[in-house]
């Protein structure tokens, strides 16, 4: 098992339980689907999935590491790749300097860094916007950096967080398809939540957010 939550609940200060104890398992290689209304507790659930925030109770498992415990957590947080709505790229950035610079700051040298990221700006199908200023490509476009940039550094889990809500139909199924074909292609598990049922049946298992309860809808074996 890649990542596991047993009996998991979260709060902020006296509120409720944001996360009301939470069961959830994610194999390596497994893309799951996550659906639910707003402010049921969907990011919240990502940001401990990305070993942003902890909960009060219960374990989180990533890598057969119990995070609450494991003192190196930034280590383990460099397996994990984010996506987000909006894309969150420097503006005055090229897009191949968006990919490199997280790499760079891991430690890896600009030229290198620099490499891969024309690499997976060619995965994406960026191949012609290598160099262009962020601000000079579609919202789409600028989708497929973040992607780039989310897979660059190699990880073993990537969490999407509505990674199409700011986008055209058309211009979505280009990032989902996308977005799952490298994951499959290089074995990498996925947490997406979205609000489009239509990319449902690409994905391993599907759950439903309710009110910080997670409801498992299909889950098929990986
Ligand atoms: N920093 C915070 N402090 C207090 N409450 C918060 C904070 N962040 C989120 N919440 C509350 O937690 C609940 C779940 O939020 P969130 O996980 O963002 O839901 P979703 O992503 O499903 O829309 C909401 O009721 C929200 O208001
Ligand atoms: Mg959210």
């Amino acid at each position: 098992m890649l990542l596991c939550f047993e009996n998991v609940s979260f709060f902020y200060e006296k509120n409720g339980n944001i996360i009301d104890n939470l069961n959830f398992e994610l194999k390596e290689g497994e893309l799951a689907v996550i659906e639910g209304k707003s402010g049921s507790g969907k990011s919240t659930f990502l940001h401990m999935a990305g070993l942003l925030s902890f909960p009060q109770s219960g374990k989180i498992t990533f890598m057969d590491k119990d995070v609450s415990k494991y003192k190196k957590k930034h280590e383990l947080r460099r397996s994990i790749g984010h996506i987000f709505q909006s894309h969150m790229l420097w503006k005055d950035l090229s897009a191949k300097e968006n990919v490199a610079m997280p790499l760079v700051l891991q430690g890896i040298s600009r030229s290198n860094a620099h490499k891969i990221a024309e690499e997976w700006l060619c995965k994406v199908g960026l191949e012609n916007y290598i160099n262009s200023s962020i601000t000079k490509i579609s919202g789409g476009e600028q989708q497929r950096v973040g992607l780039a940039r989310a897979f660059a550094h190699n990880p073993k889990l990537i969490l999407a967080d509505e990674p199409t809500g700011n986008l055209d139909e058309e211009t979505g199924d280009k990032i989902m398809h996308i977005c799952i074909q490298i994951a499959r292609k290089n074995n990498i598990s996925m947490i997406c939540v979205t609000h489009n049922k239509k990319w449902n049946n690409m994905f391993d298992s599907e759950y439903y957010f309710e009110k910080g309860k997670l409801h498992i809808v299909r889950r098929n074996d990986v």
